[in-house]
């Protein structure tokens, strides 16, 4: 890595300020060799940082304001700062640090105010997941960053890091207190401060993030924040054998009996389960946590028989009350729900209705309540774990797109104290939500797939573009839903079945739901192959959790930072370094091209060895085969 020694040289700091008027705006520039450049006007300006010992290590931003600012100067700050001041109501502040080789840019200003970083035909990772990757691919306008889904904000933004990424170098984290809303296109990514919905409006304005500097590739970027990789590992039996959800195959019509019978039929078909999941509904009503006795006579029963027959069972959780609890019911938990700034009740809406409370996990009493609460779960009925669905900070009341009554300076800490919550309960714990939570021992689920081949509307073809984000935001054990996914629009065909199995071989995590027998027999005995196959991979699959050094499943230009086609591929993957995987996701499709990046490769159907940088035209692959390749040469 091209590492600067000192960020800042600091000494003979030389100041030149060129006036050149040109009614009605002027433009200053000002000049310091040692360590920036700043070309400002009265309501913008485009700065470059310089560090490293010739100066290679850059850093440039345009930055803008709503309106004029006044006039500038420059300020007084430690001989290492960069300090520019815009009369009285803007500044711009470069400082050293918090890490060797670091700066941090702060910028405060009296209105909203927009850092936008050129991508120059570079492309851009990092920040929320999303359904195309790289994630420029998708155009965002003045996004509000923070954690919601379709039902509360129109929009997917389950999971979302304040980190960008570039195949230029580009590397920022903003500060968790920015009001950030985030705007992104082919040319650029612009980052917003402003004081408005979702965040207070007698708040700061204000930008702060740090930067490494252009560190000149992907890699070096990710290095900045992410010198290591701390995974969350799943238990053994998980990596080895899929997790089976009652969810999409009896939805809420599930019961003790139909659970029972579902665990006979994965064993009878010739499948392993590591774990069976029983999902919504099995409350009496939703939140007060009580089974409902008539469609689940003896939980404990079923919980015993699913044990005698070796397999983990897991529940169905979320933060809400309701709708349709009793009224005092609300009453009993009104302590432990979030309120309205009056005082009275909050009132959401969610999949499951309108009308609910939300459970407050900001208020650590409700955290400690609800924790004693589902240890009573386990210690009753003796399940092992729980599948916490929902926590995006849109379901506060008051909080939604609609009604934007509510607001807070940081919303997403909703998001990551109930994450935080269900991490106590380790790492058989799965949860489909994240913000300043990556670093959390757990399972995380992608957001709902639909059961369609398109990556618009998260169908299969969003699957690797998911994970894949997932995975450099710095989310370890990544579960990628279910396969086949949930049947939002109609079930899947068989074809589409299949080569959402084939997806998920290699992924590090296998969820069904859908039974592959109700399909037909060849889809049975296809789908019964490749986790097989996963099976057979489990200990290499434990081998990536464990490496330190890089990401489980990782984007070809992992081992290729500075190929182009690496860098854009968003239909291969790889386990770990030397696994390429390459799936086909086209509807109707018996072979695919294949792109090979640098290195020798295996082709694990057929033996061949081939030679990349190469792409593989029409690599045949009917409905039986998966193309995937070992790296036996790098
Ligand atoms: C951004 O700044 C760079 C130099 O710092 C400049 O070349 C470029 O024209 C600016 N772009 C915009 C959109 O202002
Ligand atoms: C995204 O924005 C760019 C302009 O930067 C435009 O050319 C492109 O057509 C837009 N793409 C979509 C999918 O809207
Ligand atoms: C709520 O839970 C309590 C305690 O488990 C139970 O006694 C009560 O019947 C439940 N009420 C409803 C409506 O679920
Ligand atoms: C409190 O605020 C909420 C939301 O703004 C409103 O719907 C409700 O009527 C208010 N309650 C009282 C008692 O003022
Ligand atoms: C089930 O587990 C056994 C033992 O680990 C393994 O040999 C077999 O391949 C697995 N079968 C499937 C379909 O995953």
């Amino acid at each position: 890595m091209r590492a600067p020694r000192r960020v800042f040289t600091g000494v003979g700091v030389l100041v030149l300020v060129l006036f050149v008027e040109a009614t009605p705006l002027f433009k200053e520039k000002i000049y310091s060799p040692s360590y920036a450049e700043v070309f400002a006007s009265r309501s913008s300006a485009d700065v470059t940082l310089f560090s490293g010992a010739q100066r290679e290590l850059k850093h440039t931003f345009n930055l803008s304001f709503d309106g004029k600012v006044g006039n500038l100067k420059h300020c007084a700050g430690n001989d290492d700062d960069v300090c520019v001041r815009w009369s009285k109501s803007a500044q711009l502040l470069v400082t050293k640090g918090p890490k060797n080789e670091m700066w941090t840019v702060t910028i405060e200003a009296t209105q909203p105010l927009h850092v936008c970083f050129p991508l120059e035909g570079h492309q851009l990772y990092g920040g929320m997941v999303l359904e195309e990757y790289p994630i420029q691919r998708v155009n965002l306008t003045q996004v509000s960053f923070y954690t919601g889904d379709i039902t509360r904000i129109g929009r997917l933004q389950n999971v979302m890091e304040r980190f960008w990424y570039s195949s230029g170098g580009l590397n920022i984290r903003v500060n968790p207190d920015v009001p950030l809303f985030l705007s992104q296109d082919e040319t650029q990514l612009c980052l917003t401060a402003k004081n408005e919905f979702p965040y207070p409006k007698d708040i700061p304005i204000k930008m702060s993030y740090v930067t490494c500097g252009n560190t000149g590739n992907i890699r070096e970027a990710l290095k900045c924040f992410f010198p290591m990789y701390d995974k969350p590992i799943p238990p053994t039996k998980i990596i080895a054998d899929p997790i089976w959800s009652t969810w999409v195959e009896f939805e809420r019509p599930i019961d003790q009996q139909k659970l029972i019978q579902f665990e006979k039929d994965i064993t009878s078909h010739g499948f392993n389960a590591s774990v069976i999941e029983l999902d919504d509904a099995w409350e009496t009503c939703h939140g007060n946590q009580t089974f409902d006795l008539k469609k689940f006579p003896d939980p404990k029963a079923m919980v015993d028989e699913i044990h005698s027959k070796g397999h983990l069972i897991t529940l169905w959780v979320h933060p809400f009350l309701g709708p349709g609890c009793p009224s005092n019911l609300l009453d009993i938990y009104s302590p432990y729900v979030m309120k309205y700034p009056n005082g009275s009740v909050g009132i959401t809406t969610w999949w499951n209705g309108e009308g609910a409370a939300l459970f407050d996990f900001l208020n650590p009493e409700t955290t400690k309540w609800y924790v004693e609460r589902l240890h009573r779960i386990l210690d009753n009925y003796g399940f092992d774990g729980f599948k916490f669905d929902a926590g995006e900070a849109a379901y506060i009341p008051g909080m939604s797109i609609k009604e934007q009554s509510v607001t807070s300076h940081r919303p997403n800490q909703y998001t990551s104290k109930y994450i935080k919550m269900a991490s106590q309960f380790g790492t058989l714990t799965e949860v489909r939500v994240g913000a300043e939570a990556f670093q959390y021992k757990l399972m995380q689920r992608l957001q709902d797939r639909d059961s369609i081949w398109t990556s618009e509307n998260l169908g299969l073809r969003s699957v690797i573009t998911s994970v894949l984000q997932l995975s450099i935001l710095g989310y370890g054990a990544i579960l990628p839903d279910m396969v086949g996914g949930n049947c939002y629009s109609g079930r899947p065909s068989k074809e589409l079945f299949i080569r959402w199995v084939q997806v998920n071989t290699f992924l590090p995590l296998i969820q069904f739901s859908l039974s592959p027998w109700s399909f037909d027999d060849e889809t049975v005995q296809i789908t019964r192959k490749f986790t097989a196959l996963h099976n057979a991979y489990s200990e290499r699959i434990l081998k990536e959790f464990k490496d330190p050094h890089h990401p489980v499943i990782n984007p070809l230009w992992w081992i290729a930072p500075e190929d182009k086609i690496a860098l854009v591929s968003d239909s291969e993957f790889l386990l770990g370094e030397d696994l390429l995987v390459a799936p086909v996701l086209e509807q109707g499709a018996t072979s695919r091209d294949i792109y090979l990046p640098r290195g020798e490769w295996r082709d694990e159907n057929t033996g061949k060895v081939y030679t990349g940088p190469t792409t593989l035209k029409k690599y045949p692959a009917p409905l039986e085969v998966l193309p995937y390749f070992e790296r036996i040469k790098s």
